[in-house]
């Protein structure tokens, strides 16, 4: 008995960001993300019945040593919810449109690419019994929890809070109430560094159990994303602006009074920001930004500010990315299922 499935799953962008756990990928707070488009992972998983387990990871069609460990670990818990995953031998061939070395972070694109792959199996052998998507969030959310919002294409909520109906730390959900200028948000993604950052989010996340402001944050935390439920209604790009511009800089701050602390941010992550908020002021637009956790920077727009966003870019912004690289990138719909 043997197969293959293969999905297709984009990366996201979270506008209030999920920063601190409470238990086993459960997370102190909710939090909201673009689903992208053009920065994805294509997956395909391969299986056939085995005695026990065993995995093997190729990255560009090589074998890849370095992401075993987190997709075995991943295949290890989620085996306790299907245990006749055990019984299976997965090679596992993946591939990002990004560069591996950018410091975007591909374990959302990534961990929800093999989490829809998990579902398509499980579903394949009629195991199967929960809903399709939700269940591949939930799966997604135990490799990474940002993984679990990747899996729907729009805005996308994840985590319990009372201004967002079935929402869920188990699984994300599709934000489908938001103002049309949303539906084809621009995100310009500046690569101010490519390569690893110094500090994993795993460790960043762990930090805040024993923060000095951790239960400040999630209250915040929780109260942005009501604020940001009204505005993306709304379509108030005015206060979307001051919202995210706090949330990235909230994040960092967080990092930056951790015990230990760090700096993930660059002299050109700070250049960067500062122009923008320059030339938002000097030229009537909604060109925001936010960050993940590195020290590139998400230059995020509406349509309508396109032509002034290249502008900014080819005159100031372009020149303070490493090698000048940047990506254009948008909402996107959401993971595909491939051919094999
Ligand atoms: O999914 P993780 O464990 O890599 O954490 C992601 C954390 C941030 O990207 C900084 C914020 C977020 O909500 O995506």
């Amino acid at each position: 008995m043997k197969g293959s499935v293969k999905w297709q799953s984009p990366s996201n962008i979270a506008l209030v960001k999920y920063w601190g756990k409470k238990g086993f990928q459960i997370p102190s707070n909710a939090s909201l993300s673009f689903t992208l488009s053009n920065c994805h992972t294509t997956t395909e998983l391969r299986w056939s019945k085995n005695e026990n387990t065993d995995v093997s990871v190729y990255l560009d069609n090589v074998l890849n040593e370095g992401f075993k460990p987190k997709v075995t670990k991943f295949f290890d818990h989620v085996s306790e919810l299907y245990p006749v995953l055990k019984t299976f031998k997965f090679d596992i061939y993946t591939s990002n449109t990004f560069p591996h070395s950018s410091g975007i972070a591909s374990s959302a694109s990534g961990m929800s690419a093999l989490a829809l792959c998990t579902c398509s199996l499980l579903e394949s052998i009629g195991k199967l019994d929960k809903p399709f998507f939700e269940e591949a969030s939930n799966l997604a959310r135990i490799g990474s929890g940002s993984a679990s919002r990747s899996v729907f294409g729009g805005l996308v909520e994840w985590g319990e809070h009372p201004k967002f109906d079935s929402s869920s730390d188990k699984h994300a959900s599709p934000f489908t109430e938001a103002h049309p200028v949303f539906h084809n948000y621009q995100d310009t993604i500046l690569l101010v560094h490519e390569g690893q950052k110094s500090v994993s989010s795993t460790v960043g996340h762990g930090l805040l159990d024993s923060h000095p402001f951790s239960e400040q944050r999630f209250k915040v935390a929780q109260e942005n994303m009501a604020k940001l439920k009204d505005i993306l209604i709304q379509g108030d790009l005015a206060s979307f602006t001051e919202l995210i511009e706090s949330e990235a800089l909230m994040l960092h701050g967080l990092m930056m009074t951790s015990n230990p602390s760090f700096i993930l941010m660059l002299p050109n992550t700070l250049a960067i920001i500062q122009k923008i908020q320059t030339f938002r002021k000097q030229n009537d637009c909604h060109i925001a930004f936010t960050l993940d956790a590195g020290a590139n920077v998400h230059m995020l727009y509406p349509e309508k500010d396109i032509d002034k966003a290249q502008k900014l870019i080819d005159t100031e912004l372009a020149a303070l990315c490493a090698n000048g690289k940047y990506i254009c990138d948008n909402v996107g719909k959401g993971p595909e299922q491939l051919e094999c």
